[in-house]
């Protein structure tokens, strides 16, 4: 095994990093089991939010790690334009059965991001197939993170994601976001305050016509821009409205899925069902790269029903890679055989109160929690945004503790795996770095 540490940091441009201030002071993770990585200096990291929420089973999974090395060793590529291998069949049909069968056709991508720009694709070319080809709108949300395509970026809510990237998408409008800390602060699960917020659906409608919408794109609980849990009724309410319209409901559950609410999806926490649904992440516990667009059955039809040829347009050269597919086959056996979702359901309560005994800790001004997620967002440092939640990143780490934090919110996603001596040392942990935060 490689712990060396590597001659040089110069080359390697890093995704979504304060490149300079990282090569000042670099964090080097060299191996991982369990809820646990090591870092290069042989110190053990408590893993708090599951790598980047994408592995729900626990890191270096045996049966995982054996699925991928057999179908590396036996089909280590095999194209899926107009040709296929066994995986990629039989996981559709695995896809399938772990929805219940509410979803009829899976569309696979190697990324959330990929994920996103394959739906909101569908979506134009459904209503296209099926003689709409005025609607060409996509609605997305305030404060949404959908990734970093083109796509993603446009109906994405994230004013740093957009602005140095032009024009964007056209034709593209945003609901508003639904974080309220005047009404909502504090809640656990769904907070009571903010169902109207979907009514403003109505307004965009008034203003572009339904007859030139496509979709509506939302994160069922906003993730990367802090853990925004949907105010009671919201989901429903959104739900109607599209069915009314016409409008396909897109969940983009790259975070939310596999798990994450202790429910194998969040339609199945929030009992809304959307007409697609986006994942990647712990789709193959964060193994090997994997996204893939889940879609009703009346979707695919519209294609099928077309003429003769090629139905769909689109595709990537990665599209349903037997490794990663291996890689999601052993992930759902696992989440099987181990009852991972009622594990998490039994500790989901402890967690939750867990989070949120920091209430009153200083600088913390709300705390919020869904199954096993949890927000804790601090007091801005004056004039310095995101500051402090970035020193409070990097003091755990130094203390042997994984958080994320976006802005001055801390996000926490550990793995399903996690037991309550986890959850006490993540809280001993960052609570102390909270006090002796300034
Ligand atoms: C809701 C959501 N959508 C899409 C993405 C993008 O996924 P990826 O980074 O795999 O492209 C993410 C990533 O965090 C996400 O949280």
């Amino acid at each position: 095994m490689n712990e060396a540490r590597p001659q040089s940091l110069a080359s390697f441009w890093m995704p979504f990093t304060n490149n300079r201030d990282f090569k000042a002071s670099p964090r080097l993770l060299v191996s991982a089991e369990g809820v646990y990585y090591k870092d290069v200096d042989g110190n053990q990291i408590l893993d708090g939010t599951a790598g980047l929420w994408c592995v729900p089973c626990g890191h270096r999974q045996p049966r995982i790690v054996a699925a991928v090395s057999e179908m590396v060793g036996q089909l280590d590529f095999a194209p899926t334009f107009q040709m296929g291998h066994p995986a990629a069949f039989d996981l559709a049909e695995k896809l399938m059965e772990y929805t219940n069968h509410r979803f009829g056709h899976v569309f696979y991508t190697n990324s959330g991001s990929e994920a996103v720009d394959t739906a909101l694709k569908i979506a134009l070319a459904y209503h296209k197939a099926r003689g709409e080809a005025s609607r060409t709108r996509l609605i997305g949300r305030e404060r949404a993170y959908h990734g970093v395509g083109f796509g993603g970026i446009s109906v994405g809510g994230i004013a740093g994601n957009r602005k140095p990237y032009g024009t964007l998408l056209p034709g593209v409008d945003h609901l508003p976001h639904t974080h309220n800390l005047e009404k909502n602060a504090y809640s656990r699960g769904e907070p009571e305050y903010g169902a109207h917020l979907a009514d403003e659906l109505e307004r965009i409608v008034a203003l572009h016509d339904a007859s030139t919408i496509a979709a509506v794109i939302v994160e069922p609980v906003a993730g990367s821009t802090g853990v925004l849990v949907p105010p009671k009724g919201y989901l429903k309410r959104l739900r109607e409205l599209c069915t009314k319209h016409g409008i396909l409901l897109i969940f983009d559950e790259v975070i939310t899925g596999f798990g994450r609410l202790t429910t194998p999806f969040a339609t199945d926490y929030f009992d809304v069902e959307p007409d697609m649904m986006t994942t990647a992440k712990g789709l193959t516990n964060g193994t090997i790269p994997m996204g893939a667009v889940f879609s009703k059955k009346f979707i695919h039809d519209a294609f099928m029903d077309g003429p003769a040829g090629i139905e769909l347009f689109h595709g990537y050269t990665y599209t349903g890679h037997p490794v990663a597919c291996a890689a999601s086959l052993a992930t759902l056996e696992v989440f099987k055989e181990q009852k991972l979702l009622d594990h998490a359901k039994e500790i989901q309560p402890y967690w939750e109160d867990a989070v949120h005994s920091l209430q009153g800790l200083p600088h913390v001004i709300d705390i919020r929690t869904i199954g096993l997620v949890a927000g804790i967002e601090l007091a801005p440092r004056p004039g310095a945004p995101g500051a402090r939640a970035y020193a409070a990143f990097k003091k755990a780490f130094a203390d042997g503790l994984l958080i994320r934090t976006t802005g001055d919110i801390i996000a926490l996603s550990p793995p399903l795996t996690f037991e309550k001596k986890h959850i006490d040392e993540l809280f001993g942990k960052l609570g102390k770095v909270l006090k002796d935060l300034d």
